[in-house]
């Protein structure tokens, strides 16, 4: 067991993609996620695998964080169940790629409000649960299109002002949980590679060579490192790559 073994942690957008294999490594790592997200068959299959693997009992909250009233449902069930959260990650968010055609209100609503509505209210919401554990940790997942100056590349405008005002969540929080124990961390992903936990494929990608894409490893990775620095240290972590990262050519 590593040491983060015994942590509990919420993961949001954790039916698919990165938010799953976080899922999954985390359980390896002795962890018990509880998986958050908008799909209740996909996080139950996800729930039942790990079940499976690792004899656990992996928890399932159903949360669109585009639904203010979806969000405050979740923390409703989450503070009623009394069960710890150590670490709160916050991975879910809306994908939309830049478009000739106008955006729909529906879609820039979305991508929004899922990524900064939903994810302070929810932080906020679960802050209570967090004092009370021993290590608390809140991981924001960002991207490169929310750094400073970055280029669009495939990005649609709202999803990069989505993610400029997650990191912006991310270093509010820091600075107001400063003096305290919690630690508010961001990783920002450059474009990825979809992997599944524990395929060979997975187990190759740490051997990626300069010039390849990044994957979700290098992601789950990221996030598993900056739980592991002492407590003193909380890390920003830029993941790049020369393919689809913060200096990748689109023209
Ligand atoms: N993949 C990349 O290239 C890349 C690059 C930079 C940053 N990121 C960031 O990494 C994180 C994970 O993304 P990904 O790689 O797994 O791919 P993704 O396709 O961007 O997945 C988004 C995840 O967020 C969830 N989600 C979307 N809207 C939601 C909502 N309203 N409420 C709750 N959950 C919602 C999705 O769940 P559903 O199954 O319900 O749709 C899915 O699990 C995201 O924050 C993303 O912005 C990804």
């Amino acid at each position: 067991m590593s040491e983060l073994g015994g942590a509990q942690v919420l993961i949001t957008g954790a039916g698919r993609g990165l938010g799953a294999a976080l899922a999954f490594e985390l359980a390896q790592q002795g962890c018990l996620p509880i998986l958050a997200g908008r799909n209740l068959g996909a996080l139950r299959t996800i729930a039942s695998e790990i079940g499976a693997i690792h004899g656990m009992n992996v928890p399932i909250v159903q949360i669109d964080l585009a639904n203010p009233k979806s969000v405050s449902s979740a923390i409703e069930v989450l503070r009623a169940d009394g069960r710890p959260i150590d670490v709160l990650v916050n991975n879910g968010a809306m994908w939309l790629e830049a478009s000739d055609e106008d955006h729909s209100d529906e879609e820039v609503a979305s991508v929004i409000n899922a990524a900064v509505t939903g994810t302070f209210l929810l932080t906020q919401g679960l802050l209570p649960i967090l004092r009370r554990s021993a290590r608390p940790d809140i991981v924001t997942i960002g991207s490169i299109s929310g750094l400073p100056n970055a280029a669009l590349q495939s990005a649609s405008i709202p999803f990069y002002a989505a993610k400029r005002a997650q990191a912006a969540l991310a270093e509010g929080l820091s600075q107001v949980l400063t003096g305290t124990p919690i630690r508010s961390m961001v990783v920002h992903p450059p474009y990825l590679d979809d992997l599944t936990h524990g395929t060979p494929e997975w187990e190759a990608a740490s051997e990626r060579q300069k010039g390849e894409r990044a994957t979700i490893r290098d992601v789950v990775d990221a996030v598993i490192f900056a739980l592991t620095r002492p407590r003193h240290v909380a890390l920003s972590i830029i993941v790049d790559a020369d393919n689809g990262g913060v200096h990748h050519a689109t023209t």
